[in-house]
C-alpha cells in the first residue's frame, strides 16, 4: 500500500514536502495536550514501583482499583436477565430514568416537581449535561449571554460555555492565603455582576478546589442572586461525594427552588454510580408551568437532535434500576457513603500525618477541612514538578490531588514526600 502511494508520488514528481502543504489541514496548529490526561500519560510511563497518580478524579478502592459498586452489578445482572433490545432511546432518553435523576436533585417536596414543570433530559454525563444548557441558554435566554464561573472552576467549563456561544467571565472564590472560600470577593463579584447575568454553582464537592460555601453562606448566595435576578446554573457532578448523604449534597439546589429561583441544573452519575465510561447525567430546567415545560421540552429536542440524536441506553438502565428498586436504592446510598467516609479517613490520616509525626512546615488544617474528591494542597508549581521527577507522585500543576487515588498502602510515601518537598529536600 505504502509503496504503491510512494510510486504514485515519484511518478507524479510530488515530494512529500509538496503533499504536506498541499493538505486542507498544513495550516491547523498543534494544540496543548489536556492538563489532566497529560498527567496520567506521565505517569503511565514512569516505571518506579512507588508511583501514585493523583490526578484523574475517578474514585480508587482501597487496593487503589477502579471500583465497580455492588449496587451497579446487581443492576447489570437483572438488566441482562430481562433481555432487553437495543433500540433507540427518544431524543431526550429513557423517561423513566430522567424522571428519578429528577427526584433524586429536587426531593420529593420540591414544588416545581410536583406541578409537572421541570424540563429534564438525558445528557451524556455530566459533560453533556453542561453543553445542552449552555446551548439552550445561548439561543433561548433572553436577559444576557454573559456566564460568571467561580476562579478557579473546572477546567472543561469554560470552553464548554464558550462553544456554547456564551461570554465567560469569573468571580471570585478562592482564598490563597486562607486556602478557603473568599466569601467577600465571592460577594463583592456578585453583587458587581450586571443584573440577570447566568451564574455558574458548583452545588457541592467543588472542584478543584474541595471547598463548598456553609448552608448560611449558601442563604446569603440565594438572596444575592435573587436582587441582582442573576441565573443560577447548577454543576452538580458529586452529589453524595461530598457528605456521604445525597439529599444533604442537594442542600443548595433544594434551597434555591424553594427560594423560588429558577434554576439549570446539570447532574452527572459518573462518580456517585462510578458509571463514567457509561456517560450516564441528566439536564433539567424549573419553568412556570406545564404548558412552558412543554414548550421548553421541545426546544431541548431541536438542540439535541442534530447533536448526536439520542442518548446511550446501557448506563441510563443502571441508574434506572438502582434509582428504582428500595432495596437497591438502600445499598446504593450505603457505597456513596462508603466512599466518601473512605475520603475522608484518607483527609484525616494525611492532615494528622503530616502535622503531628513529620512537623511538615505550615498549616494543613484545609486538608482535613476540604469536601470531596479533591483537595487543593497549596503546594506551588516548582513543589509539585519535584514531587513528580523526583518523588514518582503525580498530580495537577495548580496542586490539586484526589483524595480517592489514596490508600492505606501509599499514604505514608506522600506525606513523606509533600513533606521532603515543602523543605526543599527532594
Ligand atoms: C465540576 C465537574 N462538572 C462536571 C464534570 C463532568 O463529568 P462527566 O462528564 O464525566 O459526568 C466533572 C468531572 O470531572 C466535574 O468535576
Amino acid at each position: 500500500m505504502l509503496a504503491t502511494t510512494l510510486a504514485r508520488r515519484t511518478a507524479l514528481g510530488v515530494s512529500s514536502n509538496t503533499l504536506r502543504t498541499l493538505s486542507s489541514w498544513s495550516a491547523v496548529p498543534a494544540g496543548p495536550p489536556d492538563p489532566i490526561l497529560g498527567v496520567t500519560e506521565a505517569f503511565k510511563a514512569d516505571k518506579d514501583p512507588r508511583k501514585i497518580n493523583l490526578g484523574v478524579g475517578a474514585y480508587r478502592d482501597e487496593n487503589g482499583k477502579p471500583y465497580i459498586l455492588g449496587s451497579v452489578k446487581k443492576a447489570e445482572e437483572l438488566l441482562t436477565s430481562s433481555k432487553p433490545d437495543k433500540e433507540y432511546l427518544p431524543i431526550t432518553g429513557l423517561p423513566e430514568f430522567t424522571k428519578k435523576a429528577a427526584l433524586l436533585a429536587y426531593g420529593a417536596d420540591s414544588e416545581p416537581l410536583k406541578q409537572g414543570a421541570v424540563a429534564v433530559t438525558q445528557s451524556i454525563s455530566g459533560t453533556g449535561a453542561l453543553r445542552i444548557g449552555g446551548a439552550f441558554l445561548a439561543r433561548h435566554y433572553p436577559h444576557s449571554k454573559v456566564i460568571y464561573l467561580p476562579v478557579p472552576s473546572w477546567g472543561n467549563h469554560t470552553p464548554i460555555f464558550r462553544d456554547s456561544g456564551l461570554e465567560v467571565r469569573g468571580y471570585r472564590y478562592f482564598d490563597k492565603k486562607t486556602v478557603g472560600l473568599d466569601f467577600e470577593g465571592l460577594k463583592a463579584d456578585l453583587l458587581a455582576a450586571p443584573e440577570q447575568a447566568i451564574v455558574l454553582l458548583h452545588a457541592c464537592a467543588h472542584n478543584p478546589t474541595g471547598i463548598d460555601p456553609t448552608p448560611e453562606q449558601w442563604q446569603i448566595i440565594s438572596d444575592i442572586v435573587k436582587e441582582r435576578k442573576l441565573f443560577p446554573f447548577f454543576d452538580m457532578a458529586y452529589q453524595g461525594f461530598a457528605s456521604g448523604s445525597t439529599s444533604q449534597d442537594a442542600f443548595a439546589v433544594r434551597h434555591f427552588v424553594s427560594q423560588g429561583h429558577q434554576i439549570a441544573l446539570a447532574q452527572s452519575f459518573a462518580k456517585n454510580m462510578g458509571l463514567y465510561g457509561e456517560r450516564v447525567g441528566a439536564f433539567s430546567l424549573t419553568t412556570a408551568d406545564p404548558e412552558e415545560k412543554a414548550r421548553v421540552d421541545s426546544q431541548l429536542k431541536i438542540i439535541i437532535r442534530p447533536m448526536y440524536s439520542n442518548p446511550p441506553l446501557h448506563g441510563a438502565r443502571i441508574a434506572n434500576a438502582i434509582l428504582g428498586d428500595k432495596a437497591l436504592y438502600s445499598q446504593w446510598e450505603g457505597e456513596v457513603k462508603g466512599m466518601a467516609d473512605r475520603i475522608i479517613s484518607m483527609r484525616e490520616k494525611l492532615y494528622s500525618t503530616l502535622t503531628h509525626d513529620l512537623k511538615t512546615p505550615g498549616e494543613w488544617g484545609h486538608i482535613k477541612n476540604q469536601i470531596g474528591m479533591f483537595s487543593f494542597t497549596g503546594l506551588t508549581p516548582p513543589q509539585t514538578k519535584a514531587l513528580a521527577e523526583k518523588a514518582h507522585v503525580y498530580m495537577t500543576g495548580d496542586g490539586r490531588i484526589s483524595m480517592a487515588g489514596l490508600n492505606s498502602s501509599n499514604i505514608e510515601y506522600f506525606a513523606e514526600s509533600v513533606n521532603a518537598a515543602v523543605r526543599g529536600e527532594l
